[in-house]
């Protein structure tokens, strides 16, 4: 494992706020509650550098935070939390599409699935508008380590199955933020897509 060093960088909660930034970024984007924040925190071995909580809808705008002071990490809200209003919620949705769009430097979005479920609507819908977009993703199972062997590995199989044709996909990647199972092999693949 490397050692990272991160920092919080800014908070958004609309488009204008985005930091005015040239460094190669990386998003994580998924369901609320789905463990983006925690698993932030396990790539950089921080416990409390993203917060994270037991009730989705912890993350309420984009934090951005500065990594080896050359590369940043773009925390996102999760879709379909429900203890908002529904225009809230649209807007969110509104903000995490227009931050994929406009945000030049994004090298490659980490789509985070609860690797304990069939993939939601939200997890499709997400996935398929990078792909049509033309936008680099990577598929992470999380929380991995509350299923058996066998199940992860039948899950990922359904999830390579699903995104067979996909071009834009980079790999279908078990994790635990808990035991660290997937951190090797997602930093390796952090750093090869921001040196490409
Ligand atoms: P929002 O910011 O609300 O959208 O949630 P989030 O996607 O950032 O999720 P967060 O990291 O806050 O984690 C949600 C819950 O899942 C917390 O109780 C975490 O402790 C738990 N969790 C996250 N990752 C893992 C994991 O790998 N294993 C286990 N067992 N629990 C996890
Ligand atoms: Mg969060």
């Amino acid at each position: 494992m490397i050692h990272l060093e991160a920092d919080f960088y800014a908070g958004a909660e609309k488009a204008e706020h985005f930091p005015n930034t040239q460094f190669p970024e990386i998003a994580f984007s998924g369901r609320s509650n789905v463990g983006k924040s925690s698993l932030l925190n396990s790539i950089v071995n921080r416990k409390k550098l993203a917060y994270t909580s037991s009730t989705p809808g912890k993350t309420q705008m984009i934090n951005f935070f500065l990594v080896d002071k050359r590369w940043m990490f773009a925390d996102l809200p999760g879709f379909g939390y429900a203890a908002i209003s529904k225009n809230k919620r649209e807007e969110w949705v509104k903000m995490i599409f227009n931050y994929f769009e406009i945000r030049d430097q994004l090298k490659m979005v980490c789509c985070l699935v609860d690797s304990r479920h069939d993939p939601q609507k939200h997890d499709m819908a997400l996935i398929e508008w990078l792909e049509n977009n033309n936008k680099k993703f990577i598929v992470i199972l999380t929380k991995c380590d509350k299923i058996s062997k066998d199940k992860i590995k039948s899950r990922k199989e359904q999830l390579d199955y699903l995104l067979s044709n996909c071009k834009n996909v980079v790999e279908v990647l078990p994790y635990s933020s808990v035991f660290g199972i997937g951190r090797d092999q997602l930093q390796a693949i952090i750093k090869k897509q921001i040196n490409d």
